[in-house]
Formats: C-alpha cells, structure tokens, sequence
C-alpha cells in the first residue's frame, strides 16, 4: 500500500536535481530518512524527491511543508536538525533558511546575476545591417514561441533551408509530446524541430538525425527598415547549420510585444539596445 497522505502533517520535500546530486543531497537525505524512520516519525511526515526546485546555487536544497520554509546547503547533521526542529517543535531554524512565507527577499550567499538579452547592432551575413539579440533556445521557451506564432494566423513567414519559404494564414497544430521533438502541422506547412534537452549521459542514445534538427542557436534579428517583416527569428543546430528562420510581420503589433517581453524579457517599450562606441 502507498503512503497514507491524510496521517502525515508535515512533507519534506527533498530536491533531486543535477546540482543537488553533485553537492551531496544524498547524504542528507539518506540521514533524514533513517531518522524518520527510527524516530517513529515515518507515518506523521512524507518525502518525497523533486526535480530541480530551480534554486541550484544553493543545492542542496529542501521545502518543507506546511509553511513554505526553504532550506538551503542542506547537509546530513543540519538534515537531522531540520527534522526534529520542524516535528518536535513545530518550529523552523532561521539561519539556514533560503526564504518562508513573508520573506521580501531570499537569503542566498550564492545568488547568480543572470546576464540580460540585449540587441547588437551588426552586420549580418544573412539580413545585413540589423539589431541582433541572441535568445533562449531551450524548450522552456521555444515550446511557448511556437504555440503563440502558429495555434492563431499570424502572417508569420516559415523559410527553410531550401529557401522554400510559407506564409502561415491558419491555424497549425503545435505537438510536443515526444522526448525531443515539436512538430508543427497544419494546411500550410510541416515543421519538426528538436527542442527537449539532450544531456552529456544521453548523447549515445541519441540518433545523429535528431542532434541535426536540435535547436541550439536561437537569435532575433531586428530589420527596423524592413517594409514587411519586422524581425526574423533564426534558429541553427548546435554546429551553426541553419534549421529555419520566422519572418514576424511589421503589422503584427501583438506577436511583437509578446516576442520582447515574454520571450525576450524586456520591456516592450525600451528593449535594450547597445551600440557600438565612436571612436
Ligand atoms: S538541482 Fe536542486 S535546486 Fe536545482
């Protein structure tokens, strides 16, 4: 029988990502749960092992519920800590705390500055003279991109390698329920890409056709005098072999602004812009 969830008033959520694994969780997990176990604690708690809760720079890391506590650089003596603080005395330990409810800010000695996406002005072997930002290519956001430019008609401008070029007027279907894989079908055009991440332990495993179409470059050219097309979003393969590129109509106010504060993160209304300094 599977865990009785209704006797247990406190879950320890363990994360189990990458950067957890590679700082040791195990340990403190493996000490939790013999402590659990021996302290006649089993029944009145659940835990249970995430994917990466997101905060790698402070690995490995804990939540505990209820109360939305965070816990961070968990190890096997403050596991034991956490455990008989939060159960005996129905109370949280402070100082190792990343964030609990309330927090303004999070209490991390690790915080990582994310870099953010700006235009360039350059030069263009394919475009000429333009704005050019590079842009996420992982399926975090490619997956979103591609729903928002082909669920509705959009006008959007499908060019191929084999400069077959579409003009997408209808609604396409956006599928991505296989392991790599997005597809885009639909009356006017059929598009498949691969998006889902490939990891150093599955390179073996993956067929050389699948790594051809995986998205590893993605950019957004910006044509400010192009008459039809505002932006051109091109995406090549981790060896710089062109896959395709989607021609965002000038007219197409909506997908613009969606293109720079969702997928970009700018505001839409100042994108950031660097320029090259006179001499
Ligand atoms: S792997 Fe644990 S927070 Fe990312």
């Amino acid at each position: 029988m599977g865990k009785d969830v209704s006797k247990a008033t406190t879950t320890f959520l363990f994360c189990d990502g990458g950067s957890c694994k590679k700082a040791k969780s195990e340990m403190a997990v493996r000490e939790a749960r013999a402590h659990l176990r021996n302290g006649g604690l089993w029944d009145k708690t659940h835990s249970i092992r995430t994917r990466c809760n997101g905060r790698c720079e402070d690995a490995p890391t804990w939540i505990v519920q209820p109360g939305n506590y965070w816990y961070k650089n968990v190890t096997p003596e403050k596991a034991v800590e956490i455990i008989d603080t939060h159960i005996n005395e129905n109370k949280h330990i402070d100082s190792y705390l990343l964030y609990k409810d309330g927090d303004e800010v999070m209490d991390s000695e690790n915080e990582r500055t994310v870099k953010p996406i700006v235009f360039k002005e350059k030069d263009d072997k394919d475009y000429g003279n333009a704005l050019v930002a590079r842009s996420p290519a992982s399926d975090q956001f490619l997956y979103p991109l591609f729903k928002k430019l082909f669920e509705t008609p959009s006008n959007i401008q499908v060019n191929f390698p084999n400069e077959n070029q579409k003009i997408i007027t209808q609604s396409h279907q956006v599928t991505y329920t296989d392991d790599f894989d997005i597809v885009v079908e639909g009356p006017e055009t059929y598009l498949i890409l691969a998006i889902g991440p490939i990891t150093k332990v599955m390179e073996n495993d993956v067929t050389q056709e699948i790594k051809d179409r995986k998205v590893g470059v993605a950019e957004v050219i910006w044509k400010q005098e192009d008459t039809d097309y505002i932006a051109h979003i091109r995406l090549k393969n981790r060896k710089g072999k062109f896959l395709v590129s989607l021609g965002i109509p000038k007219n197409n106010n909506t997908l613009w602004e969606y293109i720079l504060s969702i997928y970009l993160s700018m505001d839409s209304k100042k994108p950031k812009i660097v320029l090259p300094v006179e001499q």
